[in-house]
This record gives C-alpha cells, sequence and structure tokens, in this order.
C-alpha cells in the first residue's frame, strides 16, 4: 500500500518512531539498512528521538543492503563512510552489532553467501528500509535481476551510474560493480518500508504502481510482500493514483499521540 505523507522530513519522524518502538519491544532485532540520500532525513531524526529516549541496543543488529566494489577502504564514498557519517558515529553500537557486505576486494559467491547467512543465522531481517532508484532498483538490484538472488555481485546500470555519479567530486571514480543483498533475502524479511522522496522518484513511483509483478522491475516484488508500506512525500508521489493511496495522517497521528 502506497502511504502519501506531506515532506520527507515527515517519513523520516513515522520511520524513526517506529525504528525506537521496535527497539524497545524487542528482545532481539535485526534492522536492514540503506543508504543513499532518502535515507540521510530517516537517520538524523533516528539520532535526535535516540538522544531523548535511550533505548538499550545491545540486542540490535544492523544489516546493510550493499556496498560499492573497488573503492579503497578509506574513500568517502563507501557505505561503510556513509554509514558511519549518518548513524553509527552518533549511537552507542559495538562492531559485532554492524555488518555491512565487504567490497574491498571483489567477493566470491561463498563471501557473498555467508552475508546472507549471518542474517538468516541472526533470525532474519524484523524491519528493511529501502530507498529505490529511478530505474525501480531496490538494493543494487537492477532490472533483470532473478527474484531468487541472494547477496551477489552486481554491474550497475548506465542509469544507475550516471545518478549516483552526483555524490562523487572525480565522476571517474564511480564504480561499475557492487555488492547486494539479492531479492530473496529482501523478500524474506518481516517488514518492510520502501520509502521515495522528491519529484525525482515520482516517475518511477507510478510505473511501480501500475505495474505487474515483474523481474524487469525490481521494486515490483514488494506487491508478493504482505507487510511492506510504500512511504512517499507529495513530490513522488505526483505519477500515482490517489485512489489507490492512503493520506498517512492517520500514521502520523499514531506517532504524535504515542
Ligand atoms: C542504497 C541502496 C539504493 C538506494 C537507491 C536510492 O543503499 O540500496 O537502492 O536506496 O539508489 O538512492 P537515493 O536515496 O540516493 O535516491
Amino acid at each position: 500500500m502506497f502511504y502519501v505523507f506531506p515532506t520527507d522530513g515527515d517519513i523520516a519522524r513515522f520511520v524513526s518512531a517506529q525504528i525506537i518502538q521496535l527497539i524497545s519491544s524487542h528482545e532481539r532485532l535485526v534492522l536492514g539498512l540503506a543508504t543513499g540520500s532518502t535515507m540521510k532525513p530517516v537517520y538524523g531524526q533516528l539520532i535526535k528521538d535516540f538522544e531523548r529516549e535511550r533505548p538499550s541496543l545491545q540486542h540490535v543488529h544492523c544489516f546493510n543492503l550493499d556496498e560499492y566494489i573497488g573503492l579503497p577502504a578509506e574513500h568517502p564514498q563507501t557505505y561503510a563512510a556513509y554509514m558511519q557519517q549518518y548513524l553509527y558515529s552518533h549511537m552507542p553500537f559495538v562492531p559485532e552489532q554492524l555488518h555491512l557486505p565487504c567490497g574491498k576486494d571483489w567477493p566470491d559467491e561463498q563471501q557473498c553467501l555467508d552475508f546472507s547467512r549471518q542474517i538468516q543465522k541472526l533470525g532474519g531481517i524484523d524491519l528493511q528500509l529501502l530507498g529505490i532508484g529511478t530505474n525501480g532498483h531496490i538494493g543494487f538490484n537492477e532490472p533483470g535481476t532473478s527474484f531468487e538472488q541472494r547477496t551477489h555481485v552486481v554491474a550497475l546500470s548506465e542509469q544507475t551510474r550516471r545518478d549516483n555519479s552526483r555524490f562523487f567530486t572525480n565522476k571517474d571514480e564511480m564504480p561499475t560493480h557492487a555488492v547486494t543483498l539479492g531479492l530473496k533475502d529482501i523478500i524474506e524479511s518481516r517488514q518492510i518500508f520502501l520509502l521515495a522522496t522528491g519529484e525525482q522518484k515520482a516517475q518511477i513511483m507510478g510505473e511501480l504502481q501500475r505495474s505487474v509483478i515483474t523481474e524487469d522491475l525490481p521494486a515490483s516484488i514488494l506487491k508478493k510482500h504482505p507487510h511492506t508500506a510504500i512511504l512517499v512525500d507529495e513530490a513522488a508521489a505526483q505519477e500515482l493514483d490517489p485512489a489507490q493511496c492512503k493520506d498517512a495522517s492517520v500514521l502520523l497521528e499514531k506517532i504524535e499521540v504515542s
């Protein structure tokens, strides 16, 4: 179901409140996390809410969706660096709780599958956060990826390389490959939030709403999942059919009173 929020800040407040609630109510919690510009307001809000509520984090594990291959470990655009900057350095996690696919050296099939297995060993992902690429990718599962794939190495599409080169001062440094959690791993999560904000996501959200379930549009796999909520701001909702969307004020009211 698509929920339309007034702004990306409202989405951030809602998602952060859900995460704090899960941390406080679960004895063991596995979070699946994404990077990218969509997630920055969410992590900013989560840091603030965490400061206020101070729940224990000892029982929480975080798994990241993806990582570029080939960037030097100290490069500021690795997703490991992103997570440190926008979330992990602000919260009292110990390294054993934080799991990122390793893209430093080209991971072999076994190393990739071990990442999926680590998630399973910890009981599976309770809440997976996803952004969406303008080509419909989730994680770095590009159009055409099998729904049966677990963690694997991908060649990034031209569109993704063009979109993401905005983060690189030297565009030539934009990687050609990445390692990503597979669609099979993602769809096994107990609950999923897909977030889309800004007018640059309006077209793909319209396509996603109209689409059948097809490997040509990776995010369409979420239509199979009974506990997925698609959270969009008004800018990203411009091409959605309002009759198939819910106003998010009901969700926001819930967090106002709690
Ligand atoms: C990042 C990831 C990607 C992004 C997507 C949207 O970890 O998995 O799927 O979520 O490319 O990126 P932004 O938010 O930068 O538009």
